[in-house]
């Protein structure tokens, strides 16, 4: 007896036509052919099924503020940091709250399930963090909230920059977080990564930077990541986002880089919209793209994971919550069309996100957590090229969030009344 029996699903490692049994939230059984009794029957009917989608970089305090206080003028990255020093004087704990939450029902909608956020303690009030800690405890039944505790301003550059740090740790907030490049100078930048590291042994905490979100070859604070992750002992507990610089180094450099980032066990994640949106801005033309060397990477054997980072902040317009859009960027900007590279691309906004979040019990294993996702997409390459339809998505085994399958209606002389976008269009 099971709670709930998905029938018929594909899966992404190739598998087609199983069955599903769940039991106490759980996935309990994965079969051709399920005969036992179940609570709730879900028919799949050739679908892919995936674990939920994972977000390990996003700012949930500032997403839906776009427009407020005014439009970024210029798109950059710089005018976006200004925007949003304008903003958080203003900023309530109410209004953040019900931003964040209005957020993760979109989250849920598209199957997405586990999200990192950072949390800009520049602002000594920490307003930010109160109203996140809240949001975290406010969702924890249908989403995984992680907390960066994230020095928008710089650790040293910020008047209390190291003080409020701190202090939001002691709060709650559960991971370190840097932002390097930005501090005044690389000595600073250095400097400050020893500092954060220090007090991530300490407390026994994680670590996710923003490190090198800029076109400048020269600026390397990745390398020092790598070397503090290994002095402190915290290999497979680091996370280097965006590392964009990578884009633009000396390829004989970097070529001693990877294998550095490799031995400390470092996780990277760079986030596609917003590294094609904002790099390459003092470029003329040609113009880089700015996005880090992910096949590269991915070939050394370090875990890569993909971002969202924005959805309608002062950084970035667009975005909805959707990690197969973040994917489907990732392949036109690393180039990476091929099945192999699509498949890859997938885990780096499912497993491999997961691995860099730490998440425990997550996967299509007997013995997961039934945290998943139906999608109106027969396999990998086509949920990245459609990003489809969320059919179904469980939380530990409910259904929280249904959506009916997009069935255009056609009236053409000679041609079907309808059309199935996910299952029609597969390659013979
Ligand atoms: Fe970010």
């Amino acid at each position: 007896m099971f709670d709930t029996i998905i029938r018929g699903v594909n899966l992404p490692d190739g598998r087609q036509g199983f069955d599903i049994g769940i039991r106490a939230g759980k996935i309990a059984a994965i079969e051709k052919r399920l005969t036992a009794e179940a609570g709730q029957v879900i028919e799949a009917a050739g679908r892919l099924l995936s674990p939920a989608f994972c977000d390990p970089h996003f700012h949930m305090d500032a997403t839906l503020s776009l427009g407020l206080p005014r439009m970024n003028a210029s798109g950059t990255l710089l005018e976006g940091i200004a925007l949003w020093g304008e903003l958080r004087p203003t900023l309530t704990r109410e209004a953040l709250v019900e931003r964040a939450l209005r957020y993760c029902d979109l989250a849920v909608s598209q199957g997405l399930l586990h999200i990192r956020t950072h949390v800009d303690t520049s602002d000594p009030r920490l307003v930010t963090a109160q109203a996140m800690l809240e949001v975290q405890e406010l969702v924890k039944d249908y989403i995984d909230l992680q907390l960066v505790a994230f020095p928008q301003d710089g650790y040293y550059r910020a008047p209390e920059g190291a003080k409020s740090l701190e202090r939001a740790l002691d709060m709650g907030v559960g991971i370190v977080g840097g932002i390097p490049h930005f501090e005044r100078t690389m000595e600073e930048g250095r400097l400050s990564l020893e500092a954060l590291f220090r007090i991530a042994a300490e407390r026994g905490l994680p670590v996710d930077v923003h490190c090198d979100e800029t076109d400048d070859p020269l600026s390397r604070h990745v390398e020092t990541m790598a070397a503090e992750t290994i002095r402190f002992g915290l290999q497979g507990r680091v996370n280097g986002s965006h590392l964009t610089s990578m884009h633009s180094m000396d390829n004989y450099y970097v070529s001693k880089l990877i294998p550095l980032i490799a031995e400390a066990g470092m996780n990277a994640t760079p986030n596609p919209l917003i590294n094609i949106m904002l790099q390459g801005r003092h470029d003329s033309y040609p113009k880089r793209r700015g996005m880090t060397r992910v096949r590269e990477l991915m070939a050394a054997g370090v875990n890569v994971s993909l971002g969202q980072d924005c959805c309608m902040d002062p950084w970035y317009s667009m975005g909805s919550g959707d990690m197969l859009e973040v994917a489907h960027m990732a392949v036109h900007v690393g180039q990476m069309g091929g099945i192999a590279e699509k498949h890859q691309l997938f885990e780096a906004v499912t497993v491999n996100s997961a691995k860099t979040m730490g998440l425990e019990g997550y996967g299509l294993d007997i013995g997961c957590k039934a945290n998943l996702v139906i999608l109106q997409a027969a396999d990998v390459t086509e949920a990245i090229r459609l990003k489809p339809t969320r059919l179904y998505v469980l939380r530990q085994g409910r259904v929280v969030s249904q959506t009916a399958p997009r069935l255009p209606q056609l009236s053409l002389a000679g041609r079907p009344g309808q059309i199935d976008p996910g299952l029609d269009y597969l390659p013979a």
